[in-house]
């Protein structure tokens, strides 16, 4: 039975977590060293997770290997380096190609770990899918091959394993081109290390980023629109079967939240001894700094005798994976309606905002925000900021698109600095740009004195272009992690 070991997550090793899981949030490994792996993937291996993702740093936006995490509760992660580097000057996978959306699984048949992934050139002229080999989890993978899905073009790339009888599929959109716009779903042969047949096409959709969720009764297929790197309404599909007839395709979040500024990619079923728990493992993409995009991991509620699923926020939140029960964190609410406002920033009506009102006009470090009187405890705490940023004009789901006719220019996020009793560290907030009236919370971890005396102050930082900050709402303070 393929990749039988790594279908479902069972019984897991009994830890109990003690660290949240803060989507959007700086995410640091055991070394505090910022958790570098985008667009992956993750394998359950003896109750192990692995997390393979694109490594991306300033100057190497693309190409620059998989990079490789373990964790035994998803929220303590430790690196193990590259699983696959970028070798200069190889045919496929040199730091000028394209490495994306790598995910590993495992063959009994020949014992190996196999990595697929998006192999091309930097125009996106091959299309193909890289596979590299490993006897050990971790890596080092050797380079196998890039090659055509039975012929044809592979752009958005994922694996999905059925629980029920081990088999995987590779699910990848076939690219831009006009005769293209579709994504295929096509079962691996026994080996793993290449195609047997298509099992279904989504035809001509024209959707990407594609992940399929496993139920007892149902498969549902997750996938964004194509709007580049800047994040739209993720969509789902669902069948009975992976061979169809598939649903309509249908929201998943939120109208306008545009998946709460994320797009999918990959998703974890979680089968914990009280709950069954359903993972979405999503990219919050930022175009204008790629390496500074972040993490959007969120519970997925679904219901499969009214065939329904959301993706539901929560902005700090407890995962045991042994019982598979998720607990959101409750914190204190600070509204921006009861902050003193400072130089040009003002509170303007809004009535989608909490209070009706919602401060604007942040700028710089003479136009700041300040909420005082907030309690704190004197360790580490987790602060949302809600925001609304409207940089974008409301852009859609259609590809293309132009840019904001203000600027001339896509302006995908305002930074925000946050500083903490007038102290001298200035922390930086990033604030992706959302629809009007919409808010979305942004959240940063800091250091807030014990006792009700913290001020904590906002102004606007360079996001490239100006020194604006985010309209805010509202910040919430979470209690530290256990
Ligand atoms: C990528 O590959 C295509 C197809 O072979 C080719 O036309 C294009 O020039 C290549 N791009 C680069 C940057 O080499
Ligand atoms: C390859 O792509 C063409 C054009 O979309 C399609 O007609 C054909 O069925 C595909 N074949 C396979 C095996 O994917
Ligand atoms: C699976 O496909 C690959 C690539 O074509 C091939 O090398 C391998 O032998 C195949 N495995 C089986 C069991 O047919
Ligand atoms: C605001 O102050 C910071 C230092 O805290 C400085 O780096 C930045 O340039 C200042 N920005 C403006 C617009 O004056």
């Amino acid at each position: 039975m393929p990749g039988s070991r790594l279908g479902s997550v069972l019984l897991l090793a009994a830890i109990s977590t003690a660290k949240y899981i803060v989507p959007g949030g700086r995410w640091h490994d055991t070394e505090g060293n910022l958790i570098n792996a985008h667009a992956g993937g993750i394998t359950v291996v003896d109750s192990k997770f692995w997390w393979f993702g694109e490594y991306k740093v300033e100057g190497q936006e693309e190409g620059g290997g998989v990079s490789v995490y373990s964790s035994e509760d998803l929220a303590t992660w430790t690196s193990h380096g590259f699983a696959l580097e970028a070798i200069e000057g190889h045919p496929y996978i040199a730091p000028n190609h394209i490495i994306q959306r790598p995910k590993v699984v495992y063959s009994e048949e020949t014992g190996k770990y196999n990595m697929w992934w998006h192999a091309d050139n930097s125009t996106y002229g091959w299309l193909l899918q890289g596979l590299a080999t490993s006897d050990k989890i971790q890596g080092p993978y050797t380079f196998v091959s890039a090659t055509s899905p039975l012929g044809n073009w592979s752009q958005d790339f994922g694996i999905f394993t059925d629980y029920k009888d081990g088999k995987s599929y590779s699910l990848y959109s076939n690219g831009d081109r006009r005769e293209g716009r579709d994504v295929y779903l096509t079962s691996y042969n026994s080996t793993l290390t290449g195609l047997d047949k298509v099992i279904h096409r989504f035809d001509k959709y024209d959707l990407e980023a594609p992940t399929i969720i496993q139920t007892e009764n149902s498969y549902y297929a997750l996938m964004s629109h194509k709007t580049g790197y800047r994040p739209n309404n993720v969509v789902a599909f669902r069948a009975d079967s992976l061979s169809g007839p598939w649903s309509q395709p249908f929201i998943v979040s939120p109208l306008n939240t545009r998946t709460y500024n994320s797009q999918s990619g990959f998703s974890l079923r979680i089968s914990g001894t009280k709950k069954m728990t359903y993972l979405y493992i999503g990219d919050q993409w930022d175009s204008n700094s790629l390496w500074e995009s972040r993490y959007i991991w969120l519970p997925i509620e679904i219901d499969d005798n009214k065939r329904s699923l959301s993706v539901q926020w929560h902005d700090v939140y407890d995962l045991d994976v042994k019982s598979g029960q998720v607990t959101p964190i409750s914190g204190k609410t600070y509204y921006a309606s009861d902050a003193q406002v400072s130089g040009n920033a003002f509170k303007q009506e809004a009535n989608f905002a909490s209070s009706n009102l919602i401060v604007t006009g942040i700028y710089g470090n003479d136009s700041t925000v300040s909420f005082s009187g907030v309690q704190g405890t004197g360790k580490p705490q987790w602060v949302s900021f809600y925001y609304q940023n409207t940089d974008d004009m409301g852009f859609g789901d259609q590809p293309g698109g132009t840019p904001d006719r203000i600027g001339g220019t896509w302006q995908l996020r305002r930074i925000s600095w946050v500083r903490v009793n007038g102290g001298e560290k200035v922390e930086s907030l990033y604030q992706r740009d959302t629809h009007k009236g919409i808010i979305l919370s942004t959240p940063l971890l800091l250091n807030l004195k014990e006792g009700s005396e913290n001020t904590i102050t906002v102004g606007g930082l360079h996001n490239g272009f100006d020194v604006k900050g985010a309209d805010l709402d509202r910040i919430v303070v979470y209690p530290p992690e256990k």
